[in-house]
């Protein structure tokens, strides 16, 4: 179906704007139109239109994502929808297409996102790059192991002093793990630490929390409260939105602190699967941790992107890159620290996809190959790139976007 594909003019934005909410069946209240409306520039909002009619929508936020040894700019895909009358038309390929294409043209090496359902990017060469994993845990079985006791203390802040003292803390963060995305003090303010009674879905207040160590923020936990109550028992639950701890210690307490609040049976929330919790506790089942796809990577200029992380050896590996979307990116590719175009004999022959799988440190080549991902073409390749890409904790995206 051919579509026209632009970005809306400033009379059009908010018609497009609820075309977003059409595909998702979600109603935005105004105050949250408002919201994106700051948060997106304009010409990075693009619209498929059927004549006059928006009918396709995706959008990009632009990020510094933090990779191995460095950070890259990234444009962080969101707002994706088609109406439910053009569905499987092709538009949304159209749409990524074109996408790609302008984020090449901005110069941001990369794209990320959050995927509805986990079928839909991998066509369009997006790879699974930093897996997340739901924790639903069970407050009474929480127990500390190898505990060295309590250290420092938590004081709830109000939104004020949050947006003060919690930036340091994230960037602090931010630096050392692959995954992380850059907040702006808007972003922070419209969304993280913003607390809109329709966000709560039956929960209380966001409450901030911050550790101090000797005074010194180290730590942070924003959370909310959905109270239950049955029999006269209290059954709530915490529901973390987001916590960060800028060391093992700082990461414990928090966590202490979580499991400590009273009239709570379960602690619900997104986990970095590089958090110490699990190897923490006495009963580790009792986190009941569920791994998920997290978040996925798009590498749209191969050559920034590789030249825009570090490599863990001096070696380098031969590889023969496919992509059918973005053909710049397609061909043989030397990675390591002289990344670059070759015409040197390939080594290991993958998909876009799969190498940007590896690109942050989530999976190894060794485990790739298991999955038919890659292909040795010259023996000993597949442990060679997986030491060259090897990185000290696994990647972790903490933004909703
Ligand atoms: C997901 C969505 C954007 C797809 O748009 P679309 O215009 O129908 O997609 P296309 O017609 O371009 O489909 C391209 C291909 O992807 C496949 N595909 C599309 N959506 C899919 C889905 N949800 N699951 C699996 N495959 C899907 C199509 O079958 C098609 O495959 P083919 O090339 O083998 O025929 C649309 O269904 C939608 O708006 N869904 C609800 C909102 C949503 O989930 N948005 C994504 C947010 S991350």
């Amino acid at each position: 179906m051919s579509v026209e594909i632009r970005s809306p003019s400033e009379d059009e934005l908010r018609q497009a704007m609820k075309a977003v909410e059409a595909a998702f069946g979600e109603e935005q209240k105004e105050e949250d139109l408002d919201r994106h409306q700051k948060a997106m520039p304009r010409d990075r909002f693009l619209v498929a239109y059927d004549g006059a009619i928006p009918v396709g929508t995706t959008a990009s936020l632009p990020f510094e994502l933090t990779v191995p040894g460095g950070a890259v700019a990234a444009g962080g895909v969101t707002w994706v929808g088609v109406l439910p009358s053009h569905r499987r038309r092709g538009i949304l390929t159209q749409m990524m297409k074109r996408q790609l294409d302008d984020l090449r043209e901005r110069g941001e090496p990369l794209a990320i996102l959050w995927a509805s359902e986990a079928a839909i990017y991998g066509r369009f060469g997006y790879g699974i790059s930093a897996p997340t994993v739901q924790l639903d845990a069970d407050r009474s079985r929480f127990s500390l192991r190898d505990d060295p006791g309590p250290k420092g203390a938590v004081r709830l802040i109000d939104r004020e002093e949050a947006a003060r003292v919690l930036p340091p803390i994230y960037d602090a963060v931010r630096a050392r793990v692959p995954g992380f995305t850059s907040r702006s003090e808007l972003l922070w303010d419209l969304y993280r630490l913003a607390d809109p009674e329709h966000w709560r879905r039956g929960a209380g207040p966001k409450f901030y929390a911050v550790l101090e160590f000797d005074g010194e923020p180290v730590g942070y936990a924003l959370y909310r409260i959905k109270l239950d109550w049955q029999e006269g028992f209290a059954k709530s639950q915490v529901k973390v939105v987001e916590t960060c701890a800028t060391s093992d210690a700082a990461e414990r307490e928090l966590w202490r602190f979580l499991f400590g609040i009273d009239l709570i049976e379960r602690i619900q929330g997104r986990h970095d699967p590089g958090s110490p919790l699990f190897l923490m506790v006495v009963d580790p089942r009792s986190l009941k941790l569920r791994v998920t796809e997290g978040l996925w990577l798009r590498l749209v200029d191969l050559d920034a992107a590789l030249t825009g992380r570090t490599y863990a050896t001096d070696d380098s590996v031969v590889m023969d890159v496919r992509d059918e979307l973005c053909p710049w990116n397609a061909g043989r590719w030397r990675m390591g620290t002289d990344a670059g175009r070759t015409d040197d004999d390939v080594e290991l022959e993958l998909d876009v996809a799969d190498l940007a799988s590896a690109y942050l440190g989530a999976f190894d080549f060794g485990r790739l190959a298991a999955a038919q991902r890659v292909r040795e073409l010259k023996s000993g390749a597949l442990g060679r790139a997986t030491e060259l890409f090897r990185t000290s904790r696994p990647p972790f995206c903490p933004e909703d976007f």
